[in-house]
């Protein structure tokens, strides 16, 4: 197995040992097809948590820049190792919540996995960072298979956040600019193309 292949399933195993969230294998293999197929050569992440897909995607060939964006400081620093250690020099991880961040460039793909409720103003912000012919992603539009029985849910928090992800499909669906299309793998992933690309 070759050491970035290792890193990876290094990263993978201590996410999942101390419950840090990180994209399914499934979707991981779904978003680097889609990037294979796409020619995709930047990619902006909303979410880095331990630089477990950071990783992933920027070891992809042709791959020349991939942007990641974490609020959380200790996984910041545990993402910060992680990339040295996988001797990547295509990777650029931003501290910061990325509601406020600036980001100049462009990217020929948006990943959005950060907080849930915070989806449509993620997507409103950074699809200006997109390229003309940028598609979007956006991971866990199922959430757990709560989305769509927000009204059967006690939890106040939860059910006030599964409804911010209903209301966030709803925008998807009715939106002009993008065709979105929904791949039920892991937790659900929308991806979104603009229509005149
Ligand atoms: C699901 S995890 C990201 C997993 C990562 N993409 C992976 O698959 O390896 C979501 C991360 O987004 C971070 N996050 C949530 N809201 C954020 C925000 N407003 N700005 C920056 N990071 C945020 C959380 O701290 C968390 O580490």
């Amino acid at each position: 197995m070759d050491r970035i292949r290792e890193l990876i399933n290094e990263i993978r195993e201590y996410g999942v040992n101390n419950d840090v969230p990180i994209m399914s294998v499934e979707s991981i293999d779904t978003i680097s097809n889609i990037i294979k197929e796409n020619n995709i050569k930047s990619i902006l992440e909303i979410g880095t948590a331990i630089a477990y897909s950071t990783i992933c995607f920027a070891s992809i060939d042709g791959i020349e820049k991939v942007t990641s964006i974490e609020r959380d400081k200790v996984r910041f620093s545990i993402a910060k190792s992680n990339v040295l250690k996988s001797k990547l020099n295509n990777i650029e991880l931003i501290c910061d919540d990325a509601l406020n961040t600036v980001i100049n460039g462009k990217y020929d793909l948006v990943i959005i996995d950060a907080a849930k409720s915070q989806n449509l103003k993620f997507f409103n912000k950074y699809k200006e960072n997109l390229n003309e012919n940028g598609i979007i992603i956006i991971d866990n539009l199922d959430f757990h298979g709560y989305v769509g029985k927000s009204s059967e849910i006690k939890s106040r928090n939860l059910r006030q956040m599964v409804r911010k992800i209903e209301k966030f499909i709803d925008f998807l669906d009715e939106n002009q600019e993008f065709n979105v299309k929904y791949i039920e793998v892991g937790d659900r992933l929308g991806v979104c193309k603009r229509k005149n690309s």
